[in-house]
C-alpha cells in the first residue's frame, strides 16, 4: 500500500501538461498505477490522474461500485486509461456539481459534454475504447483535463455556482453523503 499525498490547487504541478507514456507495461508504470489505486481508494475518489500525485504522465484511473462521495451515481468499472483520447459523440452539454480531491471540501457546477468515446491503453498495453454518457463521461472528461493541467474550477461558467460543500448543503443547493468530506 502506498497512499500518496494528493496535490492541492495552487500547486503549479497541477497546471502542467503531462507527457505520453512510452511503455504502459513497465515496472515503473505498474507501480505508479497501483499507488494511484491505493490513493484513490483511501480518499474515496471517483477518479485520479497521475499529476495529482506529482507524476506528469498521461495516466488516469477511475471507477467504483458505489461511491460515498457521489451516492446517486451509477457504478463505473474500475479502469486504467493511458494516453487517453476523447471524441465527442454529441455537442450537447449538461451542467452538474463536480468535486476533485485536489480541491478538497468544495463543489462547483461544470458544463460537460454528455456523450463521448474514449480510447487509450489499459495497464496491459491493450487498446480500450468505450462509448459512455452522463456521469461516466463527466468523470473521464474531468480526469483527462488534469493531464492538460486543467482543474474543474477553470471550467465553471458562473462562479456563484462554486462553494464549500458545507455551505452549499446548508442552503439546500447540494446534497452530499455524510462522509462526503471525510478524508478531504
Ligand atoms: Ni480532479
Amino acid at each position: 500500500m502506498a497512499i500518496h499525498k494528493v496535490l492541492r490547487i495552487g500547486d503549479p504541478m497541477l497546471n502542467k501538461v503531462s507527457q505520453m507514456v512510452e511503455d504502459p507495461t513497465s515496472a515503473e508504470i505498474s507501480q505508479l498505477i497501483q499507488d494511484m489505486f491505493d490513493t484513490m481508494h483511501y480518499y474515496d475518489g471517483a477518479g485520479l490522474a497521475a499529476p495529482q500525485i506529482g507524476v506528469l504522465s498521461r495516466i488516469v484511473i477511475f471507477g467504483f461500485d458505489q461511491n460515498p462521495r457521489y451516492p446517486d451515481a451509477q457504478p463505473i468499472p474500475e479502469t486504467v486509461l493511458i494516453n487517453p483520447e476523447i471524441e465527442l459523440l454529441s455537442h450537447e452539454q449538461e451542467s452538474d456539481w463536480e468535486g476533485c480531491l485536489s480541491v478538497p471540501g468544495m463543489r462547483g457546477k461544470v458544463p460537460r459534454y454528455k456523450k463521448i468515446r474514449y480510447t487509450g491503453l489499459d495497464q496491459h498495453g491493450a487498446v480500450l475504447t468505450r462509448e459512455v454518457d452522463g456521469f461516466h463521461a463527466r468523470v473521464v472528461l474531468h480526469e483527462c483535463d488534469h493531464l492538460d493541467g486543467i482543474l474543474y474550477p477553470q471550467k465553471i461558467e458562473n462562479m456563484a455556482d462554486f462553494g464549500f460543500i458545507e455551505e452549499l448543503q446548508q442552503h439546500g443547493r447540494y446534497s452530499p453523503a455524510p462522509c462526503d468530506s471525510g478524508h478531504e
